[in-house]
């Protein structure tokens, strides 16, 4: 009898030089730089060059590759047209995988799956990544998009375009800093969903397509947006211990916690821990971290189960001001860095990738005529 991996817990399916998880020990790594280190010294830009190319950029490769994603922010007219045609989304998401789906309309090279080509599209896409989601944000409460400021780095100029105002410093820095959290997490769903588009030689817009459609679920990209829903809901922190208790009596998953990989902290929540105090209390909202403190310490005395890194950093976007139905928006605005640099990986080294299931099924059967059903 074939033994069957539900979920393919535990299966290993290829090599990977992108990204390691330790989950006993609570290590995330990208290209060997530990999380905690980048988070606190690397930026977005650096990462993403770094998780490109393999190893951190010397001072010119990363003013070279900052210019190329300033030079790749703005959007065809038409994707912005387009945006303003579509119907409101029952989620923002779909607005997104059908908008990157549509970017390749307007990509010159969408069909050639070169080395070359594939590294200017992933420029791009990490470029506009972060123009669509500001534009929807805008566009869906009667606003005009705001362009993209090219003096402003990535995360500063993402808040500014969603916004209409430059940040302030310190809520540019943890931005930024989120943004290095999410950027990659090794074989997760959505970046496993571009991977398996990706082996069968199609093109990075359908990989990247494929990937949100999988991140917009609430098990995975989803589930910080879930989170604030709950935290709002909860409304004061004397009610939090009463409605956790309520939720886990009714055997409901609590979002924000647990992970397929993890078996310790989450490192990213560790750090998001403190961007969710720090702008709490500087904001002068400290109450949602302070909720956020009490529902963690319940659910590991009670279950031992961890903050993942949807848990805290809903909180964390909440005092910036990020709507909370774009939370799984702005996880896509720094994955795509990830997931371009694994498709880049899989186009290098592919195979099909192709499971197997074992059939239960019945057997034997023999077709009736539909008349005789
Ligand atoms: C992330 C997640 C999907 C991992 O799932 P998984 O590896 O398939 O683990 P399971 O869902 O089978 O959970 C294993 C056990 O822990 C419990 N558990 C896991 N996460 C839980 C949570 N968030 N709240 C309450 N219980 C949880 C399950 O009920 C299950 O208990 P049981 O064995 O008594 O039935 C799961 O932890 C989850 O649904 N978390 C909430 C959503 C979330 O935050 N997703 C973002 C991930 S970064």
């Amino acid at each position: 009898m074939p033994e069957v991996k539900l979920g393919l817990q535990d299966v290993v399916i290829d090599n990977s030089e992108i990204c390691s998880i330790d989950g006993e020990r609570g290590i995330l790594t990208y290209r060997g730089y530990d999380i905690k280190d980048l988070a606190a010294n690397s930026t977005f830009e650096e990462v993403v060059y770094l998780l490109w190319y393999g190893r951190l950029p010397h001072r010119t490769e990363l003013d070279e590759l900052t210019q190329q994603l300033v030079e790749n922010r703005p959007v065809a007219p038409e994707i912005i047209e387009l945006m303003k045609r579509l119907p409101p989304p029952q989620h923002p998401m779909e607005t997104l995988r059908t908008v990157v789906s549509a970017l390749s309309l307007y990509d010159p090279e969408a069909e050639d799956i070169s080395t070359e080509a594939n590294r200017r599209k992933a420029l791009r896409l990490t470029g506009q990544m972060g123009t669509i989601v500001a534009a929807f944000g805008r566009i869906r409460d009667g606003k005009e998009p705001v362009e993209p400021d090219p003096k402003l780095s990535f995360a500063a100029n993402f808040l500014y375009m969603l916004s209409g105002s430059v940040p302030k410093p310190e809520d540019a820095h943890w931005f930024d800093v989120a943004l290095v959290l999410h950027a990659d997490h090794s074989f997760n769903a959505s970046t496993f969903a571009a991977r398996v588009t990706a082996s069968t030689l199609s093109d990075m817009h359908s990989a990247i397509t494929s990937a949100i459609g999988t991140l917009k679920g609430p098990l995975h990209g989803g589930a910080n947006e879930q989170v604030m829903r709950m935290l709002l809901d909860i409304g004061s922190e004397d009610k939090a211990e009463d409605y956790i208790h309520s939720l886990l009596a009714q055997k409901k998953k609590v979002m924000g916690f647990g992970h397929r990989v993890y078996h310790t902290e989450d490192p990213r929540a560790w750090v998001l821990r403190r961007m969710s105090e720090e702008l709490g209390r500087g904001a002068g909202q400290p109450k949602w971290f302070d909720m956020s403190l009490k529902i963690e310490q319940l659910m590991i005395r009670e279950k031992n189960i961890n903050a993942n890194v949807d848990f805290y950093s809903a909180s964390a976007y909440y005092v910036l001001g990020i709507p909370v139905d774009l939370y799984p928006m702005i996880f896509a605005v720094s994955r795509i860095s990830g997931w371009t640099a694994h498709v880049l990986e899989q186009y290098a080294h592919n195979r099909l990738i192709r499971p197997l299931a074992d059939y239960t099924g019945p057997t034997n059967r023999k077709y009736v005529p539909i008349d005789r059903r």
